[in-house]
């Protein structure tokens, strides 16, 4: 059976993604990327033609998808219809489009049906993260953590993450304006009940897994 669920939420540039698949390795968990999955609708979408404004067009490609994640966090990988479009779903423009998948009420009810298949279908532990996870996908997981970060300090993050080739403004469009639009969708600005804040402003990539794991370790 399943031994344990780790919930991960936050905003963009939190650190979120490397943090949370670095502390899946070291529980050996499996670990889930939902954002991943939200990135390869609205990719599938613009490869099609299909109107991100149209929200029945984008429901119904989202529930016929055949879209393939692993979670293993040594091996990131997103299959379309087995094509890799595991680099393909972080290029900017997939960044900026993907509000109106995430807005898109019943996309996001389908994506949420196949991250809880995921989850209860995952052999041990996982970790999974994302924007909903410690208040609609798995509420009753384990551990459940917000994972923060100064405005300040997720521009600079996602920045470097990016190489240094975005403008200022470039990185507050992909980063402050998308999580304005995403959180209409789901609210993660705030720790829902039971929900624990961990502020990684002041730490490095390194304290920030410590102190995750010291939080796993508390209460599971
Ligand atoms: O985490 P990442 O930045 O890759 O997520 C991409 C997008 O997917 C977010 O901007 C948001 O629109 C959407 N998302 C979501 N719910 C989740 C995970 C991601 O709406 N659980």
């Amino acid at each position: 059976g399943k031994s344990l669920v780790v919930a991960i939420d936050g905003p963009s540039g939190s650190g979120k993604s490397s943090v949370s698949r670095e502390v899946a390795r070291r529980l050996r968990a499996a670990y889930l990327d939902t954002g991943a999955m939200y990135r390869a609708v609205t990719l599938h979408c613009m490869r099609t033609g299909i109107d991100l404004t149209d929200s029945p067009a984008v429901e119904a490609a989202t529930r016929s998808i055949d879209l393939v994640i692993s979670i293993s966090p040594d091996r990131e990988s997103v299959l379309i219809a087995g094509t890799d479009v595991t680099s393909a779903i972080r290029e900017p423009e997939v960044s900026s489009a993907v509000s109106a998948v995430a807005t898109t009420m019943g996309a996001r009810a389908e994506l949420i049906r196949r991250q809880r298949a995921l989850i209860a279908g995952a052999a041990h532990r996982i970790v999974a993260e994302g924007r909903d996870i410690t208040t609609v996908v798995a509420p009753d997981a384990e551990v459940r953590v917000l994972l923060t970060a100064s405005e300040e300090a997720r521009l600079r993050r996602r920045g470097d993450q990016l190489g240094g080739t975005q403008t200022a403004a470039q990185l507050k469009r992909q980063v402050t304006e998308r999580d304005a639009k995403d959180s209409t969708a789901a609210d993660f600005t705030q720790a829902a009940d039971g929900v624990v804040t961990l502020d990684s402003s002041e730490l490095d990539f390194e304290q920030t897994v410590a102190a995750l794991l010291t939080i796993v370790r508390s209460v599971a």
